[in-house]
Formats: C-alpha cells, sequence, structure tokens
C-alpha cells in the first residue's frame, strides 16, 4: 500500500502532527514487515517538516543501539546505552530535547551541521525497543509539541507493531 501524502507546510506544526498521526496510524500494522513501516515513518516526518534534517530509528539489542530506517545523512551505526543523546533517552527511558548539541556533554555528531535534536524512547512494559531521533540544522528546532506528538508515535509503534519482530531487525 502507497500513502500519499499532502502536508501544508504553511500550518502549525501541531496541525501537521495532528495530520501525520493519522497517515502513521494507517501505516503503522502488525501485517506489514517491520522494517517497512519504520522506513515510512521516517520518510513522513522527514518530508513534513522543513526544519528536520535527519528522521530516523535506532533500535535496541541487548546494550546497544543499533541503526534502523532512516532518512537523511549517513550516519553512526552504534550507540552504547547510556552515551549520547540516543543513548541516554533510551536509558533513562524518557524524552530528551536538545535545543544546542554542543552544549550536551556526550553528545554523538553524525551530522556536524546538525545543532539541535529530540530523541524519544519506544517503550512497552518497561522495556525500551528503541528510539525515534530527529535532527535539526537549527538550533531549538524542537519543543514541547514534538515531544507529545514524537512520543505518540512512539506509543502507536509499541502498541501496534509485532515487538518481537522489531527485537529481531538487528542480529
Ligand atoms: N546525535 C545522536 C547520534 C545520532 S545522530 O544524531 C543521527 C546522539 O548523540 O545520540
Amino acid at each position: 500500500m502507497a500513502e500519499q501524502l499532502s502536508i501544508d507546510k504553511s500550518r502549525s506544526d501541531e496541525e501537521i502532527y495532528k495530520s501525520l498521526i493519522q497517515v502513521i496510524e494507517g501505516i503503522v500494522s502488525a501485517d506489514e514487515p517491520v522494517i517497512s513501516v519504520l522506513s515510512n515513518i521516517t520518510a513522513v516526518l522527514k518530508e513534513a517538516f522543513n526544519k528536520i534534517s535527519w528522521a530516523g530509528f535506532y533500535l535496541r539489542k541487548d546494550n546497544s543501539l543499533y541503526l534502523g530506517p532512516f532518512q537523511g545523512k549517513i550516519a553512526c551505526t552504534f550507540i552504547p546505552l547510556g552515551k549520547g543523546v540516543c543513548g541516554t533517552a533510551a536509558s533513562k527511558k524518557e524524552t530528551i530535547i536538545v535545543d544546542d548539541v554542543n552544549a550536551f556533554e556526550g553528545h554523538i555528531v553524525c551530522d556536524s551541521e546538525a545543532k539541535s535534536e529530540i530523541v524519544a524512547p519506544i517503550v512497552s512494559n518497561g522495556d525500551v525497543y528503541g528510539v525515534i531521533d530527529l535532527d535539526s540544522t537549527s538550533l531549538s528546532a524542537f519543543n514541547s509539541t514534538d515531544r507529545e506528538y514524537l512520543e505518540a508515535i512512539a506509543r502507536i509503534i509499541a502498541q501496534k507493531i509485532d515487538l518481537e519482530k522489531l527485537k529481531n531487525i538487528i542480529i
């Protein structure tokens, strides 16, 4: 199934996210391959917002995160839990917004032009399955609206996809 995405970029971030949630609800299906579902979510996010320079997943295996489906520049493939913004969000099981990546101790540089970042964990029954990571080349690009909707997207993933299949993507 191919979704047609029509985004009016003159609308507020909140309005854009509201329509994206509907699209993502349609994309996320336990019947589709997990890799395909996650890939399309990154495409939707990257296409919807000019402020996003990189959108992707890091998926957990044991005590590490590995690069999953993404849109944007080439990225580091491996992040230990507790390291960088992604590993910190995963180990704390909470969303982290970084207004200025240079001010975040231990930030892992993938794209030297990235200036701000938001990372939301995918959590189910207390277990972390991975994170959604958005980068921007603008400072302070992400706020509580991004947090609210990125967490909603993470919840949809945690509730609707087969988490055993997600765990087994990284081999
Ligand atoms: N900056 C992230 C690494 C991933 S890239 O941004 C794609 C971090 O510090 O975890």
